[in-house]
């Protein structure tokens, strides 16, 4: 075995990702080798990866140059055995087949070769290829320098050596590998599918208004960007894409199926940024959204209810007294009606049940900091009363339809449905999935974790409410999720 400084690798494609990952090799002290056949790729990606290692010290230019080489064809390129194959090119079945089959003849049967495919199978990329076990998934996020994770995936047929080389040789350039089984969408295009498809559904229902999603999953959520500026920012019909290919991957399940709204944007070509409009417009100013004015006095008499630790810190952000009494976890406000949690079933459905006016607050990733919640309620009087409650606690509070789940509980329940549904089928562990969305797709907690902060068994009613108002086998709870909510009650 060649030292790790002498190791070579080989990037095939000089695009977006194959320069990050050229640029990520050279400095982990590898020799490089660089192929495209485009020629105007080959001289932009050298400058450019040049270019950016040496922006703080430009004087180490030539020893990354002296092991940088560029070439137009694989057949040019001298390697060996110990030579790590990184293929980055188009995203084509048989060109990463071609790419890989003839690397493997160049080098001999010892190489490895990686694919950066993002949406095939493994299996079936390894299957055209002459010594399958040879081949595996290697992952990288865009861009590939700055983005610690990668996802190591074996196919059925990868010798588990080859990953672990893989998951070795990434560590060393200081990323996060993390161990998938390959399946659609691997972990992270496949656990993203619902903070998507979830806001569209939403929308759908006229639930609430892309800015109002958008700012309650950055406000409650803590999300860097809400899924509507996000789908605008990765551009619509990329993302329309990837859901497609996940859905038709697994067999059209409801689960993943897009969104109408989405299916007649990008056929109008309103792809998002880059074509001046998506979900918004990019010819001004966006603005947030302001919550309407609501004219109520802050109530008083309150009495806390049952073990509700959310409510409470909300009273005491507040600065008001309230006394507490047992009960359903709940705030009485007396003749107004109560204020409750979501736990997946609408505020009309709550109200039938506790025979009164019935508020339903959105839950949120930190109720110590949480700056805007989404409500519904029963009356409008309710409704302003829980809004200059939260107003006092320093929460605007956005009023949305009366859907189950609201916003955020609905989204992140859905997130974490997905998750158990990857660990179920034995895809990746439950601390992989939740790394790989923290670092893969920047999510502010993984959502495994966060289910289990807002405790698993409200996750779970919010899922089964959702089911039960939709009767859409999308919303089925992931078996195992149930099992672990039994298994701890036991
Ligand atoms: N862009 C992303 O965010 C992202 C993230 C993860 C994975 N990926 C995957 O990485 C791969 C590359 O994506 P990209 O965004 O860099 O694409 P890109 O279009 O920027 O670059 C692709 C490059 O491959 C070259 N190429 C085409 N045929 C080739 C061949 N036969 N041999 C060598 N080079 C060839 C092209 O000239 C081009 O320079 C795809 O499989 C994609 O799915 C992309």
């Amino acid at each position: 075995m060649v030292s790790q400084q002498q190791q070579h690798i080989c990037v095939v494609g000089a695009g977006t990702m194959g320069r990050g990952i050229a640029q990520v090799a050279l400095g982990g002290g590898h020799r490089v080798s660089l192929v495209d056949p485009a020629p105007s790729q080959l001289r932009a990606a050298s400058e450019d990866i040049l270019g950016r290692i040496t922006r703080r010290d430009p004087d180490a230019r030539p020893e990354f140059e002296s092991r940088l080489t560029a070439f137009d064809s694989l057949g040019s390129v001298t390697g060996s055995g110990e030579t790590v194959v990184v293929e980055a090119a188009l995203e084509d079945l048989a060109t990463k087949q071609a790419i890989l089959g003839e690397a493997l003849a160049l080098f001999g049967p010892g190489c490895i070769l990686a694919t950066n495919t993002s949406s095939l199978s493994i299996t079936e990329v390894a299957r055209g290829v002459a010594e399958p076990s040879r081949v595996v998934g290697m992952h990288f996020f865009n861009p590939a320098p700055a983005m610690r994770l990668v996802e190591v995936v074996g196919g059925l047929q990868t010798d588990p050596a080859v990953a672990d080389a893989i998951v070795e040789l990434a560590r060393s350039w200081g990323k996060e590998p993390i161990r998938v089984k390959s399946a659609p969408g691997f972990i992270v295009n496949r656990v993203a599918r619902p903070f998507y498809g979830e806001a569209l559904r939403l929308l759908e229902e006229d639930a609430a208004s892309p800015e109002l999603i958008d700012e309650l999953l950055r406000s409650s959520g803590q999300f860097r960007m809400g899924p509507f500026e996000l789908m605008d920012l990765i551009g619509l019909d990329v993302n329309f894409t990837v859901t497609c290919t996940v859905w038709a991957a697994f067999n059209y399940d409801p689960r993943f199926a897009p969104s109408s709204i989405q299916r007649e944007l990008v056929a109008g070509g309103f792809y998002g940024r880059k074509s001046g409009q998506g979900f918004y417009r990019y010819d001004g100013e966006t603005e947030r959204p302001v919550p309407p004015a609501m004219e109520s006095s802050v109530p008083t008499n309150l009495v806390l209810r049952g073990d509700c630790p959310e409510l409470a810190i909300l009273l005491d952000r507040a600065g008001l007294t309230y006394e507490r009494a047992a009960g359903h976890p709940s705030l009485d406000l007396g003749d107004r009606g109560i204020v409750l949690l979501t736990s997946g079933r609408t505020a009309s459905a709550e109200s039938h049940t506790a025979g009164r006016p019935v508020v339903l607050l959105d839950r949120c990733l930190d109720w110590t900091t949480v700056t805007a919640l989404g409500v519904s309620g029963t009356t409008a009087d309710l409704v302003s009363a829980a809004a200059a409650l939260l107003g006092q606690a320093g929460v605007r509070a956005y009023p949305v339809a009366d859907v189950p789940g609201l916003v955020l509980a609905r989204i992140v329940s859905m997130l974490a449905n997905e998750a158990w549904e990857t660990v179920s089928q034995r895809t990746a562990a439950p601390a992989d999935v939740d790394t790989a969305m923290r670092l893969g797709a920047n999510y502010p907690q993984g959502p495994i974790a966060w289910a289990e902060e807002w405790r698993n068994e409200t996750v779970l009613e919010i899922l089964d409410g959702l089911w039960d108002e939709y009767h859409d086998p999308r919303y089925r709870a992931s078996a195992l999720l149930r099992r672990a909510v039994r298994a701890s009650s036991d």
